[in-house]
């Protein structure tokens, strides 16, 4: 039987059309996790990604030759991921799993990655140790966290006090994200602020703005790891090695 949180995403995904060809500022924090994850990542890579949700950033890897597998609770997600590897012509693995029992064996894996996940469970720790399980020795480890937490791109749903009423998303900072992967065994682990990138309604109402975004990706990562982003940032990163 379908989990509540299932029926929710599945609702959520039927309704997404667009596809990773429509640039919008999900895609622009999309190249700036593909950077980091590309710079880290052996080429040729076996890359899981979990609650792959539309894929973009498994779709993003795969073009650099990454060899990728999403899994995500809901069909509808995985239908959308297919569309997104569809449009920048890659191929890869798509199935239906949950984060907390992944179909794979021990070390499956040269690398191991999620965004968008983990700020939506009250103790993602056991989702970090599966997702660790799955990591070879000396691979990696590497996701997104966005907390529920004031930021730039989500100036708008502040402002409108929405926040108030997110109810599957908690305020998590870096020092609870790192103890997770400690509890997962991970060593080397970095946590860096990051996500100081401009909000939503401005990038998808001017066209010109959103190009420029695009072609100065260095200027919204030139903040990570710094107070800024930690006050203005709309996640952390976080990556490790097993
Ligand atoms: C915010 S979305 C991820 C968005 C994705 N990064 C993208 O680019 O489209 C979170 C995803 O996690 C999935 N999810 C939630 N709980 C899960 C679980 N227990 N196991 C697997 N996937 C899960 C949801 O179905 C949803 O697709």
């Amino acid at each position: 039987m379908k989990d509540e949180s299932q029926l929710s995403w599945d609702a959520s995904w039927k309704q997404v059309e667009t596809t990773i060809l429509e640039r919008d500022v999900w895609l622009l924090t999309d190249y700036i996790k593909r950077d980091y994850l590309m710079e880290r990542l052996p080429g040729n890579a076996r890359a899981l990604e979990v609650g792959c949700g539309s894929a973009k950033l498994a779709a993003l890897v795969a073009e650099r030759g990454a060899r990728v597998t999403g899994v995500d609770l809901s069909w509808h997600a995985l239908l959308a991921a297919q569309r997104n590897f569809d449009a920048v012509k890659v191929s890869g693995a798509l199935g239906q799993a949950d984060a907390f029992h992944l179909p794979f064996a021990d070390e499956t894996f040269d690398a191991v990655f999620s965004t968008g996940l983990l700020e939506h469970f009250q103790d993602p720790t056991p989702i970090v140790v599966e997702m660790a399980r799955v990591i070879r020795s000396g691979g990696i480890f590497f996701s997104d966290v966005a907390p529920l937490k004031f930021s730039i791109l989500r100036m708008g749903m502040y402002l409108r006090g929405m926040a108030r009423n997110v109810t599957d998303e908690y305020p998590y900072n870096g020092r609870e994200i790192a103890a997770w992967l400690e509890a997962a065994v991970l060593r080397d682990i970095r946590i860096v602020a990051s996500g100081v990138v401009p909000p939503l309604g401005l990038v998808r109402r001017f066209p010109t703005f959103r190009d420029w975004s695009f072609r100065h990706q260095n200027l919204w990562t030139r903040w990570d790891g710094t107070p800024l982003a930690e006050q203005l940032g709309f996640f952390y990163l976080a990556w490790a090695v097993k």
